[in-house]
Formats: C-alpha cells, structure tokens, sequence
C-alpha cells in the first residue's frame, strides 16, 4: 500500500470539511415515505372547532380503538387550532393551554401512543393562527424543536395571517425546521390551494389542501358574511380539484379536506362524500363526534373495499369520465389492472343507470392507463353490497338515488 504522508491528510480533510467547525448545515426537504399511502385519522377542528380538551382526545383515542377505526386503518389524531395559550411564554415559547390539557400535552402524546396511534397538531404560518393563537412566523425553528420534544407524529401548517410572506418560502423554512429538530413528522399544508402548492410543495411536504374549508353539505357554497369567505359542500370540491390528478401521488397528496362524515348529511350523502374521498385518494381524515357516532357512521367510515381503494399502493387519484343524464362517473386505476367505478346520482331525482361498457372504454391520458371493454372482460365486485355483480359483458343496469352511489371494483 502506497504511504499516505500527513500533508496529503491534512488537505483531505480540509477538503472534506471535518474542520468546519463553524459550517451550518441546513437539513433540506421533507421527510420522506411517512405518507406513502394517504394519511388515515382524526381531525378535531371540524365539530369542535377550538372547543378541545385533554378528556376529548383521551375518549376519541379510546373511541378509535374500540370502535375498530384503529383497526381500519385510522391511526393519526390530530388537534387543530385552539391548543395553545394566546401568548407564547417569556422565552418565545409556545404554551398547550394549561386549562384544556392539565397534565401538559407531553402525557397527552404518551397516551395517545400508549393506544397504538399517532398524534398531531396544528399551527400557522403567519404572526396568528385563524383563530387568533400564537402563529409560528419567526419562530418556525424552535417551535419545531418544541413538537420534536413533545414527540407528535404530524404537523397541520395553515395560512391565516401571511400579509408580507410568500407561501413556497413559508413552507419550505417549516420543512426544513422540522427536518432540521430530527423527528418525521408528517407535514400536511394548508394554504387551501391559494398558491397552487402542488406546483412546489412535493419536495417540503406529504400532503396539501388544495380548497378551501369544506362544509357538511352535498353541493352548496355556505358564505360566511364575517370575513367575506366560503366553505364548500363535498362535491364543489371534488370538482374545483379534479383536474390537479397528475400532482398527487405516494408521499405527496392533494388533500381534499377532513371529513364530514357524521356530521348531519344523510346517511346516503355521506356515504358519497365518503366513496369520492376514497376515489380521489385523498387523506382519510375523519371530523365527526366519536362519542356519538351512529352505527352507520362507523360502518361507513370503516367499510374495507372502500379504504382498500382509498389506499391502494398506486396511490392516483381519479377522474371524472363521464356524465350522463346527471349521473357521473368516476375511475380509478389500482394495481393489478383493477379499477374502482363510482356511478354518482349528482341530481335531487333517482336515475335509472343503462352502462355499455362497449361504448365506455376508459383512457387516464395523465398516467397512461387504459381499459378497452370490448378487449377485456372485467369481473364486477359491488363494494358498498360485497358482492359479485356479474362481468363486464353486458350492460350495467341499476336505479341510483338522489345523491347515492354504486361503487363496483372492476377485476380483470
Ligand atoms: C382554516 C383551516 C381549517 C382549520 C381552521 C382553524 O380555516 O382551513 O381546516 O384548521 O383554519 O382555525
């Protein structure tokens, strides 16, 4: 072996920067792979808006165990805004509100893990949060390493309050704060698609919201006069976004809002809003009363074919292929050469539904997908029914409700 001399030592590692001491490394992007599948839970603002305490989550963890969401697939819950005191302690530091949560938000967290789920929580890019807590701007580093310390698995980062900033920035100083604390936790933005986050953000985040707030309705734009803002039913939502399909994919999700399941639609629009949230490969993020879930709820909500859809390793969201008569239909290519089908009853009347699959070949021009009917025979499986319903070479006939659904898995 050729002798290395120290002079040739000392340049090596002069080189290699082992003596830059003063050097700052700067940790860039997101984590990667903690979403590889779109991320499943609970979100506390929906029904409770800041109304949260340490009893609330203790019971909905409990709750999600218990009830077999856990089981399902439901592992993150996540509290929204409202957690904090309205001004940070004399060192900068933010401050889970001592009243609401008496034993700290630490044991909050441990309990939370003691069930097997993961916990998350909530801030805001600008100087305030929507609702007037302590937002992060200046202080996205150590309130990083504050949720790095409490061990929380997920990060609601929203926009209230941004007057000065730009959004790419924002976000991209958060993910690198978070990266920088050490600890994966999922990033969810939530700029509501202002800035068209799925042009930049798949290097800083696992998912983004890409609208405005929902609202428990099947299609109505609900204006709230204060503040001179909407929030959307299901549907105006499913339609603002569907044309963002290509940006979405494993580990980097258009997020189409936490769920209104249970929260006062019938049970046949939630089952809807449910099926198109698992066509669309959105996050499963439920935002109903645990406490009081109906038996319906839960069984919409945990309904196996349709998480499988939902969570399907291709992870692509799908489309709109058609309408008819008022009847929509959605697809959704999954592995294996399967689809999902959703026929949707987008009108107040019930529809009668005559499908030649022979006229309807299907063409996803985003990710090269295709279904020629007249090539292939696809064995049909009614998901919401769990049953075979024949194959693909004659006719779907079948009356659909108004607002209702037939969901069917096409199996080649
Ligand atoms: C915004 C978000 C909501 C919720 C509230 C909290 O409106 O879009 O999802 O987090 O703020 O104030």
């Amino acid at each position: 072996m050729k002798k290395i001399t120290l002079p040739f030592i000392l340049l090596f590692v002069a080189f290699s920067g082992f003596s830059q001491g003063n050097k700052v490394t700067q940790a860039a992007g997101k984590f990667d792979g903690l979403a590889m599948t779109p991320p499943m839970g609970w979100n506390s603002w929906n029904t409770f808006e800041t109304n949260i305490d340490e009893k609330l989550v203790k019971e909905t963890a409990d709750i999600m165990v218990a009830s077999g969401m856990a089981a399902a697939g439901y592992n993150y819950i996540v509290l929204d805004d409202g957690w904090m005191t309205k001004e940070r302690d004399a060192n900068g530091n933010l401050v889970p509100d001592p009243i609401k949560f008496p034993n700290g938000m630490k044991a909050l967290v441990e309990y939370v893990h003691s069930k097997g789920l993961k916990f998350g929580l909530y801030n805001c890019a600008g100087t305030q949060t929507c609702a007037g807590y302590p937002g992060t701007r200046g202080f996205e580093y150590q309130d990083a390493r504050f949720y790095a310390s409490l061990d929380i698995d997920y990060l609601k980062y929203d926009w209230c309050n941004t007057a000065g900033i730009t959004a790419p920035e924002a976000y991209k100083t958060m993910s690198n704060a978070l990266k920088t604390a050490g600890r994966p936790i999922v990033f969810s933005l939530c700029e509501w698609g202002d800035n068209q986050p799925w042009e930049w953000a798949k290097p800083m985040g696992n998912l983004w919201r890409i609208s405005g707030d929902i609202y428990p309705c099947f299609d109505c734009e609900f204006h709230h006069e204060e503040g001179n803002w909407s929030s959307w039913g299901f549907m105006k939502i499913a339609e603002m976004r569907k044309d963002i399909r290509k940006y979405s994919g494993p580990d980097h999700w258009n997020d189409f809002d936490m769920m209104e399941v249970g929260d006062g639609m019938t049970n046949t629009e939630d089952k809807t809003h449910f099926s198109m949230w698992c066509m669309l490969a959105s996050p499963l993020i439920a935002g109903n009363d645990f406490r009081k879930m109906s038996p319906e709820t839960l069984a919409i909500l945990t309904n196996e074919n349709l998480i499988a859809v939902n969570q399907d390793k291709l992870g692509i969201q799908g489309f709109k292929l058609t309408v008819e008569d008022g009847v929509e239909v959605w697809v959704k290519p999954l592995s294996d050469g399967a689809w999902a089908i959703t026929f949707l009853n987008r009108t107040e009347l019930p529809k009668k539904v005559n499908f030649d699959w022979k006229k309807n070949p299907i063409k996803d021009a985003d990710f090269g997908f295709e279904a020629d009917f007249n090539k292939t025979i696809f064995k049909i499986k009614d998901l919401w029914k769990n049953k075979d319903a024949g194959t693909t070479k004659k006719n779907l006939t079948a009356d659909i409700a108004s607002h209702d659904v037939i969901t069917l898995k096409l199996i080649p």
